[in-house]
Order: C-alpha cells, then structure tokens, then sequence
C-alpha cells in the first residue's frame, strides 16, 4: 500500500551546499533556509560541524545553525562526525544530529578517515552522548548500493550497517545512493534487507540522481511502504568525496510526483519553487528541478 503522507527531509543546505566549488555566504545560506521552511518543510538539515579541512564550504557551521530563528514545528538536524563536532553542534544550539556511516570500507576511509568498525564505535559514543542531552539522532548509511571504488555493495552489508546504527539509537536510517546508480531492481533488494532489521516506518532513503533513477527508485521505496525521503531543493549537491556524483533528486520534482498521486507533503509547491530560483541565481546556475523549469516557461 502507499502511504498517505510522506515526510520529506530537505537535504539542499547541507548535502548541496557542501559540494559548492564557490563559497557561499552564511546569509544566503540562512536566507534559503527560511524560503525552506516557508514552503512548509519541517525538517530541514541545515550544515555539517565537519573538519573544516574536509568540508571547508561548510566551515560556517555555528553561525549558520545559530542564524536560523527556532521554528517550533521544524528540526535542523546536523551532522556530526565525532565528539568534537557534537559538542561544538550542541554549544550552537542543535536539537538533532546526524551520525555518517559507510556499506563501503573504502567509502568509509575517503569521507571520514576510518574503517566501517571504527565508525560504529564512534558512534556509539555520539550517539549516548546525544541521547544523554536528550537530542534526537538520525543515522546515514552511504554507498548502499554501490561505492565509485568498489563497485557493487551487498544488501547484507546496507543491512548490518543500518542495525548497528538503529540499535544504538537513530530513530531514523537513511539510505544514501550517494553515487546514484542503483535502478528499482537493485534498490528493492537492498530495502528488502534493511527491513528484517530496521521498522519501515524509521527508513528513509536518499537518492542522489546521478543516472536519472531517482524518482522511479523513490516509488519503488513508497511501494514498499517507506515514506520519508531525502530530497534537495533544485537538486543542489553531490558528496566533495564521490567523484562525478550529481545532486539529490529535486525536492520540487519529488513533490510534484507524489501530489500527482495524491499523496500529502503538507509542502506549498510554488514557495519551494522560490526556494529554488534564490539559491540557483545566487549560484549563477540554471534551475536544476525539471518541474522547476517547467513551470517556470508557462
Ligand atoms: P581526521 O583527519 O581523521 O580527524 O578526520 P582528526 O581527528 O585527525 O582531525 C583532523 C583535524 O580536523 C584536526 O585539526 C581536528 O581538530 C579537526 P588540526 O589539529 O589538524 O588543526 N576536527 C574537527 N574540526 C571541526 N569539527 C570537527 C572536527 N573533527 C576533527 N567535528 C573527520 C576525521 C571525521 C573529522 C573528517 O574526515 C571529516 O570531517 N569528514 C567529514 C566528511 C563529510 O562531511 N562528508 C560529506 C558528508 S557524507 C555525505 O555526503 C553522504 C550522505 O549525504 C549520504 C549519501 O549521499 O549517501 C550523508
Ligand atoms: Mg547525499
């Protein structure tokens, strides 16, 4: 059965703006938050607390997440990689991070510098932490389809990582094509997996649509009962460490899908649209939402 609601996570400021070759200054970075949330988003992740020598496009971090004026009914979520970033995420005012794991080792080694394991040992301590300071966490899980090294990576290992993840308590696993490549074929066997160990309704999925799969991989999710996805605002983005992977599916065409289909969002199509024209005219690029561009010639 489809859902009737389907949740959706804005991932543009931090997901897009994290692969932008330009700095972007932390008032537009604010400023498109706010379009965001007028669109009606109430979950919108807002910046990474990430070595800024990893992640120098994001080094803004604090003043971004304290910019942003707390709405009551929205999150900004954040991700952190290790303590550090947790505390300097709390000192900032953060109620909900996110921690980052890799299905790939070599994955795992390129974006946080350490093996799979490791990671998860790192975690467990984000995450007590977290929940010490009563904070909501979401878990990542990249590269559940395939890694740019090494190529195809089995459901079963998408589906340890998110248990381990689940069971030190994320309430919510994303799961990140972060190169795009898988097709409706290779996603339904790798959410299949996931499911004997994570509840569907804790899933989310996260398609970057580096080969155009990613709304036909997002319907194949919702008719296996998912419904919470992973969307960017004009499809900003791409991961500064997997080469040649393009943005997230478009938050506008993700929208357009599921109205289209009756099913709710809660989110104001038009005001996303606006969303989408500030950010991609700041960046001197065209619209990357397709039912953006669409509407937009009428
Ligand atoms: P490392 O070099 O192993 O760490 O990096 P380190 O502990 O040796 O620290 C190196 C330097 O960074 C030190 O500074 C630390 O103090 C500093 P120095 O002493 O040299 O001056 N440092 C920090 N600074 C600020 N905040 C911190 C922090 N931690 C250390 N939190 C580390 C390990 C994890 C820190 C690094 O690899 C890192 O920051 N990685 C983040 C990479 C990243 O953000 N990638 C993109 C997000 S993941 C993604 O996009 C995929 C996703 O969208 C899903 C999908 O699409 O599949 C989520
Ligand atoms: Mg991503």
């Amino acid at each position: 059965d489809l859902p009737r609601f389907v949740k959706i996570v804005e991932v543009g400021p931090r997901d897009g703006l994290q692969n932008e070759k330009n700095n972007v200054p932390t008032s537009v970075k604010i400023q498109l938050i706010h379009k965001l949330v007028a669109a009606g988003l109430s979950v919108v992740e807002a910046t990474s607390f990430v070595s800024p020598k990893w992640v120098p496009q994001l080094a803004d971090a604090k003043d971004v997440l304290s910019g942003i004026p707390q709405a009551p009914n929205v999150r900004f979520p954040v991700l952190t990689p290790n303590l550090r970033g947790f505390q300097s995420a709390v000192a900032a005012g953060a109620k909900e991070i996110a921690v980052f794991a890799s299905a790939s080792e070599s994955f795992s080694k390129s974006n946080i510098n350490c093996s799979i394991e490791e990671s998860i040992v790192r975690y467990r301590d984000v995450t007590a932490a977290a929940k010490r300071h009563g904070l909501r966490i979401r878990g990542y899980v990249s590269c559940v389809i395939a890694c740019p090294v090494e190529g195809a990576i089995q459901p079963s290992k998408v589906a340890y990582v998110a248990k381990e993840l689940y069971n030190m308590g994320c309430s919510e696993i994303s799961l990140g094509d972060t190169i795009g490549v898988g097709t409706p074929g290779s996603v339904v066997a790798m959410l299949e997996a996931v499911m004997s160990f994570v509840p569907v309704d804790k899933i989310a999925v996260h398609f970057h649509d580096t080969y155009g799969q990613a709304l036909a991989n997002i319907l194949a999710s919702l008719q296996m009962g998912i419904s919470i996805v992973d969307s960017s605002v004009s499809g900003l983005g791409g991961c500064p460490y997997a080469k040649g992977a393009t943005g997230n599916v478009a938050t506008e065409d993700v929208v357009y899908m599921l109205h289209g289909m009756g099913i709710e969002t809660n989110l104001d199509l038009n005001k996303l649209m606006e969303a989408g024209d500030y950010i991609s005219k700041h960046l001197g690029r065209p619209l990357g939402s397709k039912t953006a561009t669409a509407l937009r010639k009428l």
